[in-house]
Formats: structure tokens, sequence, C-alpha cells
């Protein structure tokens, strides 16, 4: 078995204060590699810390819309400068989140940063992990006119089947995480039967959505295998194949 979670939180508090034993079990269930993602200055900091520490872990770096609260130009650049260590491989979480952002003045800001990152992105060569939730609209808006030039993944993708041609045409992949395993979950369901399997990445949002029968509890690397089982499942597909299939597609979203 060969796994990568492409979206994992190490640097969680809930995670990281038992890093060794969270890393263990991830390896014991196939877990090869793992991206450990930023949302602000010190996740940042914290993910290459990790990153330093374990020849199979990789980082992310960047500002998720939520923590954008007194960042400004130097802040962001100091953190998007982060990238220049040779343990980082993306620029995220970035994006747009209108469900925890009801101020239209918020949401100007969040799109600003968001274009800012992708900028950044594009003239150093990174792939971005892009949060999306409740702004589809404006995030593809966005995307259309600020195409990313290295790729990237919508990150726990929770939009509709018909969307999913949208952000194939601007050669993206398509993150999934738990959802598609919980029981009641229709549309992530469709979602993880359409789309074309060579954009699919598996991630597990750690220490968020633990997927069924693990709900409510404390997320981890190792339960992405309970998400590849569940996609194999819907796809009527051998879980090596899809396992295959989908592990080399994050070894070239991120060029691990
Ligand atoms: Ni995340």
């Amino acid at each position: 078995m060969k796994l990568i979670d492409t979206h994992c939180h190490l640097n969680d508090q809930a995670l990281y204060q038992d890093l060794d034993n969270v890393i263990s079990r991830a390896l014991q269930t196939g877990i090869e590699k793992m991206v450990v993602i930023g949302w602000n200055k010190e996740s940042s900091e914290t993910a290459i810390k990790i990153a330093e520490q374990y020849p199979f872990i990789y980082a992310c770096v960047g500002f998720h819309p939520e923590n954008l609260d007194g960042v400004n130009e130097k802040t962001l650049y100091e953190v998007l400068n982060l990238s220049k260590h040779p343990k980082v491989v993306g620029i995220g979480e970035i994006g747009l989140d209108y469900h925890w952002e009801k101020d239209p003045a918020k949401r100007e800001i969040q799109k600003e940063f968001f274009i800012k990152q992708i900028e950044y992105a594009n003239e150093h060569g990174f792939p971005i992990s892009i949060h999306s939730r409740e702004a589809f609209q404006d995030t593809l808006e966005i995307l259309k006119n600020h195409r990313p030039q290295h790729s990237g993944v919508m990150h726990c993708y929770s939009g509709s089947v018909e969307n999913i041609k949208d952000i194939i045409n601007l050669n993206l992949y398509i993150g999934l995480d738990g959802p598609v395993t919980f029981r009641n979950a229709k549309t992530p369901k469709e979602v993880a039967a359409e789309i074309p399997l060579e954009r699919l990445v598996l991630e597990t949002d750690c220490p968020y959505l633990s997927p069924h029968p693990l709900r409510g509890t404390v997320n981890e690397p190792a339960n992405l295998i309970l998400i590849a089982d569940e996609i194999a499942n819907i796809r009527e597909m051998s879980k090596k194949h899809l396992l295959e299939v989908v592990y080399d597609n994050s070894c070239k979203l991120f060029n691990l």
C-alpha cells in the first residue's frame, strides 16, 4: 500500500503534541509521504520544522483566508519567503472562506491576499493548495484571471459534479477527504465517482474531518486508508490500482 496524505496539519497542537506516535501510526498503514500545510506564520514555520525532522514529510506555507487579521505586506512576504527552504513544496493553504466571513469588506481582503499568494506561487514555481468554502464562483473567477502556472489542488473539494470540469480546465487536481465516507454524503460520493482518476488526490485535513466510523475523533494521517477504501468501493475498482494512480498524481502535483 503506497499512500500520500497531501494535506495534513501535523503542525496543529492536537497532533503536534504526540507527533512521533502519530507519524509511526501513519507509516504502519502504508503512508509514505505527508504534506503539512500552514495557515499562518507560526503554523508555516512549524510545518517546516517538522519537514526538517522527517525525510518523507514536506511543507506548504501561506495564509488561510480566515487568518488574515493584522497581516500586512511585510508579514505576508516573510511567510511566503519561507518557501526558499528546500522542504517547501507549495503555497497554501490559500483561498476564500465565505462560510465564516460574512463582512463584504473582509471578503475583499481575502480576495486580495488570495491573488497575491497565487502570483507569488506563479513567480516562484510553486503549486498552490486552495481552500474554498461557500465561495466557489469567486474562487473560480480569481483562478481564471490569475491562472496557477504550476498546478495546484482544490483542497477538500465540496462542490458539485458539474464544477469538476472548471477545475480540470485550470489544470488543477481535486482533493477528497473524510466527507466522502460520511453515510449521508450524497454529493461527495457522486463527485468521488466522477472525478477523472488522473486528477484525484487524497488528503485527511487532519486533525479535522475524521472519516466514518471515526467521526468526531481527532483525525490523523493513518485514517487516510478509510477514504481510499470508500473511493475504491464507490468507483468499483481495485484499491491497488486506485492508490497507484493517486500516488503518481500526488508526486506530480507537489514535485515530490
Ligand atoms: Ni486544511
